[in-house]
């Protein structure tokens, strides 16, 4: 099985042993200032009609966060997965593509209401930036109107992430040594290498 194949397929089974972390990721990137930074993302499947046999990866933040000025510093981001159900860690460098605005449109309408005003008083108060304090957040989230909460703004964006470095590390070998494998696209496809776990 290829390795985006039995990425899938660890996914699916630790969603069905309800595992916290199946739609989790973390994503980490590099600031401005050279250091590193990382933060938790929900990890979405896409089904692009791209004709291949798993769903695209992607992931849903806002264009006025730290992170998406970050995901342009460096050519790829560092994604770590770990999925204690099912005692498998990943880790994945992937570039980083624009998902088109229509289906980020669409699928920010199932959000729920907060999220949606979140969206929107981000146009006056970036992601991650300081606020005078929390009464002021709620305020700010209060004023949001209907019609403001019935369209994305602009700001919400999505990136596809298009894996080009894949590293499965199986912890559920009992007594035997951890089963670590790293994946690298070559001329297109996978080319596997056993790695001292
Ligand atoms: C369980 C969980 C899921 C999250 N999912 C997302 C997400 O899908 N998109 C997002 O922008 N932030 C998400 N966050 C918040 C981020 O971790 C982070 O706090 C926020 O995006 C600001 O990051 P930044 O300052 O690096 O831009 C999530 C946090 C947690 C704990």
């Amino acid at each position: 099985m290829d390795p985006i194949g039995r990425f899938h397929q660890d996914r699916r089974q630790a969603r069905q042993r309800k595992d916290p972390w199946a739609e989790l990721c973390v994503v980490s990137t590099v600031t401005a200032g050279g250091e590193p930074s990382a933060r938790v993302l929900v990890v979405r499947e896409l089904d692009l009609d791209t004709g291949a046999a798993d769903p695209s990866l992607g992931v849903f933040v806002n264009a006025s966060s730290p992170k998406v000025d970050e995901f342009s510093r460096s050519s790829s981001v560092a994604v770590l997965i770990y999925l204690p159900s099912v005692m498998v860690q990943y880790r994945l460098r992937c570039t980083l593509d624009a998902i088109d605005p229509t289906i980020v449109r669409e699928a920010w309408q199932m959000r729920p209401e907060t999220p949606k005003r979140m969206d929107w008083v981000y146009e006056t108060h970036p992601q991650s930036s300081e606020i005078a304090s929390r009464d002021a957040l709620i305020d700010a989230v209060a004023s949001k109107s209907q019609a403001e909460r019935l369209f994305a703004p602009d700001s919400a964006v999505g990136y596809l992430l298009q894996p080009i470095e894949l590293e499965r590390l199986d912890l559920s070998r009992g007594d035997e040594p951890h089963d670590r494998r790293r994946y690298s696209v070559r001329e297109g496809n996978w080319v596997e290498a056993v790695l001292v776990p």
